[in-house]
Formats: C-alpha cells, structure tokens, sequence
C-alpha cells in the first residue's frame, strides 16, 4: 500500500527539482545544484556555518562593511537619494549596516530585496522594518539568475544593487558574467553594483572552511539527500555517503561532493527511477570559485560595470567592489 502525502512544494518547483535530479544523477560524473541545498533546514545550517570558527567568509566580508559601510554609501549615493536592491533576501546584519548608513544620509530608503523564496523575503521584510526605520522594504518575488525586472526609479533617485557574500562564487566565470549582464541590462547607467568576492588564500584554511571540526558543512552537504529522500521519496542511506571537499588549484574553486561509500543503488520514487553508484563514487554538489586580486574589477568591467573602487581585509581574504553601470 502506498501512503499519499500531499506535496508542500508549488508544482513548479517540484518540475525544477525533478528535472535538475534527473539532469545530475543521469550525468557521468553525478552531479546535483548548489541551489537545492537551501530548503528550509538548509538554510538553517547556512546559517550555523556562517558562525562557525573556520568559516572566515561572513565574518571577513562583513568587517570590511562595518569599516566601509558610510564610504560606499556616500560613493554610490552621487545625488539627491538612493535605492537599495539585493539579490538575495537581504544577508541580515551586512545589509543592515548599509541600510544604516543609507538612512543616516536620507530619510527614507526604498529597499528592493529579490528572491525566489516569498517566505524568506516576508522574514527580511519584518526584521528590517522593525529594526531600521525609515527603510521602505519593496521585496520582489524573482529568480534573478533568469532575469532582472526592477521598480523605476524616481527623477534623481540612483540604485545601488548589493550582491554580496560571495554568492557569484556559486557560478562558473561564463555564468556569472551573464548574471551580471542580466544585472546591468535592468539598470540605468550611474546605477552602482557592490559584488562580494571571496579570494584565493592558503590552502588549509580553504579546506577548513568547507569541512569544519563540528561537522556542520558535512551535514549542510547531506541534508540535499534528505531533501531529496523528503521531495522525491528517495530512499538514500545518510551514512552511506560522504562529505568531501578540496581545493581545485585549475579551477581556482573549493569543490563539496557526497561520495559513495559502498556500491549501492538508491530509488528515487516520484521519478520512477534507479540511480547506481559505485564504492567511491562521487556526487559534485557545489563549486565556490575563489578570484584572485584584480579579477572582481575585471568581471565587472567585461559585464557593463565601470569598477570604481575594491576594499579588502588586511589579511586579503576577501573583496568587496563597486561598480558603476555605464
Ligand atoms: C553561500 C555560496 C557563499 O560558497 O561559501 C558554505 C555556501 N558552501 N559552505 C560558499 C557554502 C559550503 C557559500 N555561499
């Protein structure tokens, strides 16, 4: 007898994760989008990560926004008012630092947050109007790796869009220099874009930043086959896979793969299918491409971007640039 669950999920996204498993696990090698690992209880161990010891990425970029934050505001701002827009649903407390030093310069900042999770655009709507007054939250239903449609802007008024936290390092350079194509061709010319780019360093702490000592990276990993066992009734053995991550110097990437422990095939119910894998197999999950100095500004000049200025960390670990839409 089977048991009928009704499916949380939009018919939609469900079609999305379906075609994207199917895509992976049929490739040679077996590959699954970094974008499934942020259902809800991913997004949570995002979180923990962020506050982990060895993950220096948050704690870098958004030291270099705690020092900077009224200086980028005051070079992007350039007239009477600027509007804030973020790829993402508004990274919490980076945000609220340039937020911050918007409101301090204007009385009322509009704030465009865009994402395709409705659900995290309501929670940064509330956290950010409850916490900064005079910021004006407009959140956007949008998956802005297809595309960009933005509010007009009023007579004077200049956007700064932020891309921050290293998210571009989810995209192989010819992608991201199309997002960022898409980025510039919803904007006017003056309009800013802040990018936050992680940057090539040693080696160790590379590989300790994606397989911390607690184990929350590895569960970060897995949990996409939880996701998977919970949205397509697959049947995967949490403990028979496991975490790996390295550095690939070629790339320039710190690469997260699922390996195999065992020979084993896994049944994923709602696509009728039967994956094989062999002891030692691997699953390559994500890829975060480090830049080295230089590399951010040339990006941006070859998408539309005049690159303005780039502020590091003294260890220059981490680089956060603004460009001007020409
Ligand atoms: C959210 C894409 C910036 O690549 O560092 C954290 C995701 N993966 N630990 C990154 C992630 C493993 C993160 N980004």
């Amino acid at each position: 007898m089977t048991t009928i669950t009704p499916s949380p999920l939009s018919a939609k996204i469900f079609d999305q994760i379906a075609a994207a498993v199917t895509e992976g696990l049929t490739s040679d090698p077996k590959w699954l989008p970094s974008w499934l690992f942020y259902d809800a209880a991913g997004s949570r161990l995002f979180d923990q990560i962020t506050d982990l010891p060895e993950y220096y990425v948050t704690r870098t970029e958004r030291g270099i926004l705690a020092e900077q934050a009224e200086e980028i505001i005051a070079q992007a701002a350039r007239g009477p008012a600027l509007r804030l827009v973020e790829l993402g649903a508004g990274s919490a407390d980076k945000t609220r630092l340039l937020l911050a030093a918007a409101v301090d310069r204007q009385d009322t900042v509009f704030y465009e947050p865009v994402d395709v999770s409705a659900t995290a655009l309501v929670e940064a709507q509330n956290r950010i109007e409850r916490e900064i007054p005079g910021v004006l939250v407009c959140p956007r239903v949008m998956d802005y790796t297809k595309g960009l449609e933005l509010d007009p802007c009023l007579p004077g008024e200049h956007r700064l869009v932020l891309y921050i936290g290293s998210s571009i390092g989810n995209f192989e350079p010819k992608e991201a220099k199309r997002l960022l194509e898409n980025v510039r061709a919803a904007l006017d010319p003056g309009d800013c874009l802040l990018l936050g780019i992680d940057l090539v360093k040693g080696e160790q702490t590379l590989l300790d930043a994606y397989d911390d000592a607690a184990g929350v990276t590895a569960a970060f990993n897995r949990n996409v086959l939880t996701r998977l066992n919970k949205e397509l009734d697959a049947d995967f053995d949490l403990n028979a896979f496991q975490h790996c991550a390295w550095w690939n110097p070629a790339e320039s990437r710190m690469e997260m793969h699922l390996q195999s422990r065992v020979e084993q095939t896994v049944w994923l119910a709602a696509l009728d299918q039967r994956v094989n894998f062999d002891a030692g197999e691997t699953i390559h999950t994500e890829n975060s491409y480090k830049y080295r100095p230089g590399q951010a500004e040339a990006l941006l000049a070859e998408s539309g971007f005049h690159p303005e200025t780039t502020w590091t960390d003294e260890r220059g670990w981490f680089a956060v640039c603004i460009g001007r839409a020409r």
